[in-house]
């Protein structure tokens, strides 16, 4: 048979499906426990309206990049706004946390650079190692003894970069920020946190993790994304005037890329105030959250070390998390299955995102459910 891309990546195609890895589109049916809108804020009338507001008054496109014309004015108050927030010198706003991590790592990644990551990263930090350069050194999951070990081979004036996520997406669970923070003052690294899951949710005021264990100070960059506990969408990048000039003049994916709308921006900056003054919405989802990991652990099942919103349930084989799934879509509730690779072989899992949208009801329901399933097998 003559050669046909078509029937190459029907092939591929065919693999992934043998392996239990097909991926489709679905929409979300019954309570949903799938969203990142851990607040409740991607309806909230108030950032929709400034959002409306703002889309009408300054139109729908932002016309280039911000280094080609598409620099408005509110790019630019808004990250004063944001950098005054967490309280660091400077800040820039990237199209969302996919790009903000390609282009923050890819471009700090040379030849010279050693970049340390947890195994369980997330693969926008991945992605920005590989269209970069350097060495990668993948420690034990929130292991800073393996983290230590890495740092301690390689030569003490290289150049050298850690990068983590505050909450771990698939996960749930806490980094030892603070044995980090004290890991690269020792060897001089760099500290990169990615707060994609705990910002809005933990810190004073949902400031995140960093502002939670005071290390404002000690970590050099962070990443904040505003389309999981802020309910819109964007990503901002927080750290010193220094670096925020480097990325402006070397992060591919803020230099080639069209701006986001200014509408947008604007509705960023509406759902950090709303939700600093909505503190209920973040005392609900954690209590809600607590409330749901102790009955379904008393129940005997594996939500791992989490402590947050995101409470996973390991169930091993991709056939039995779907199963699960499937299950609890016919009582009506939308819970994601996550397989590998998103997630390490042998973990395939349920990932259930709690809500201040949830009532407390619907939460009792779907752990009855889930307790009920798990004990019936
Ligand atoms: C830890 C982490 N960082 C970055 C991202 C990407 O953010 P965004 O959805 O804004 O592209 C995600 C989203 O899945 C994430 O979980």
């Amino acid at each position: 048979m003559p050669y046909s891309f078509e029937n190459a990546i029907a092939d591929k195609l065919a693999e992934k499906h043998k392996q239990g890895l097909l991926r489709s589109l679905c929409q979300p049916s019954g309570i949903d426990f799938s969203s990142n809108d851990y607040l409740g804020l991607a309806n909230h009338f108030e950032i929709a309206k400034a959002a409306a507001d703002a889309y009408i008054k300054y139109g729908a496109g932002s016309k280039g990049s911000r280094l080609l014309g598409g620099n408005h004015k509110i790019f630019e108050e808004t990250e004063k706004w944001l950098a005054n927030w967490k309280g660091t010198e400077a800040a820039l706003i990237f199209n969302n946390g996919y790009s903000a991590n390609v282009g923050v790592i890819s471009s700090l990644c040379d030849s010279k650079t050693h970049l340390f990551c947890d195994r369980l990263d997330h693969a926008s930090m991945l992605d920005g190692y590989a269209i970069g350069d350097g060495k990668l050194h993948r420690f034990k999951h929130n292991n800073p003894a393996d983290l230590e070990k890495a740092l301690k081979e390689v030569e003490p004036d290289s150049f050298k970069l850690i990068a983590v996520e505050a909450v771990y997406s698939m996960e749930g669970d806490i980094a030892p920020l603070k044995d980090y923070a004290d890991l690269a003052e020792k060897y001089g690294a760099m500290l990169y946190v990615d707060e994609a899951h705990s910002d809005g949710i933990l810190g004073p005021e949902g400031k995140g993790l960093v502002a939670q264990l005071g290390l404002e100070s000690k970590v050099h960059l962070s990443l904040t994304t505003f389309g999981k506990a802020y309910g819109t969408m964007g990503a901002c990048v927080f750290g010193s005037k220094l670096l925020i000039d480097y990325f402006i003049s070397s992060a591919r994916s803020f230099i080639y890329s069209t701006a986001i709308s200014p509408g947008m921006v604007v509705a960023m900056q509406k759902a950090v105030e709303v939700s600093m003054r909505d503190g209920f919405r973040r005392d609900s989802v954690l209590k809600m959250s607590a409330d749901f990991r102790q009955k379904i652990k008393e129940a005997g099942m594996d939500c791992l070390q989490s402590e947050t919103q995101i409470v996973p349930i390991v169930l091993g084989t991709v056939e039995k998390a779907q199963k699960c799934k499937d299950f609890l879509l016919e009582k009506g509730f939308y819970v994601p299955c996550i397989r590998p690779p998103t997630v390490p072989n042998g973990t395939a899992r349920l990932r259930i995102n709690i809500s201040a949208s949830h009532k407390t009801s619907e939460i009792q329901a779907l752990a009855e459910a889930l307790i009920f399933y798990i004990q019936s097998l």
